[in-house]
């Protein structure tokens, strides 16, 4: 699939179902994610976590849920896979969250490429940064902190490819 057509078929999938992604299709996220670019070529200030334990996803889930005010919420809408993206507190604030993007978005291609629903994860994420026991179960080196993740699996939901326009985002062309 070529980029823009990934990108025309790009969107958020917020209902999944329950089978977990093969193996093989992680793996080609995980080396868009690698592929992806960061600030200074400073890859040791990220790192990557992937979270498949049910029994985590569920307590990143009632973390967000307790975070956003409504016990019946699930953040994660049921994904199998959630690829969290955790950068060193060492890194300056807005190149972190920078680096989160650009990987989480090459991320989100690569899953769109491969058949697979995904979408943008900040909400939890935010809840999952006062939440420490939770992030050392999850195994984030302290000198790290969470930033953004990507949930992943096969979309419950059915898609279609949408128009790439030039006018959804106001722009100012300056000649
Ligand atoms: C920085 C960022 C944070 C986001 N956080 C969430 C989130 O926590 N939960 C969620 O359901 N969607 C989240 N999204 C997805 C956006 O809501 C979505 O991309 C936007 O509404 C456009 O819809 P589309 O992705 O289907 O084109 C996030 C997207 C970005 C870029």
């Amino acid at each position: 699939m070529e980029v823009m057509d990934a990108m025309s078929r790009r969107r958020s999938c917020r209902a999944y179902l329950p089978q977990q992604i093969l193996n093989e299709k992680r793996d080609e996220i995980l080396k868009a994610a690698n592929a992806a670019p960061v600030g200074m070529g400073e890859y040791q200030n990220v790192r990557l976590s992937v979270i498949q334990s049910a029994a985590l996803l569920e307590k990143l889930d009632r973390c967000g849920a307790a975070f956003l005010g409504d016990p019946s919420l699930r953040p994660t809408y049921g994904a199998p896979t959630v690829i969290l993206v955790s950068v060193s507190r060492d890194s300056k604030q807005d190149a972190a969250y920078c680096n989160a993007a650009c990987i989480v978005e090459n991320m989100h291609l690569a899953a769109t490429d491969l058949g697979l629903g995904s979408v943008y994860l900040l909400g939890c994420i935010r809840a999952l940064q006062q939440d420490a026991a939770l992030q050392r179960e999850l195994k984030i080196p302290e000198a790290f902190f969470p930033a953004s993740a990507l949930a992943v699996g096969y979309c419950a939901e059915t898609g279609h490819m949408r128009a790439l326009t030039t006018d959804k985002i106001k722009t100012d062309y300056l000649r």
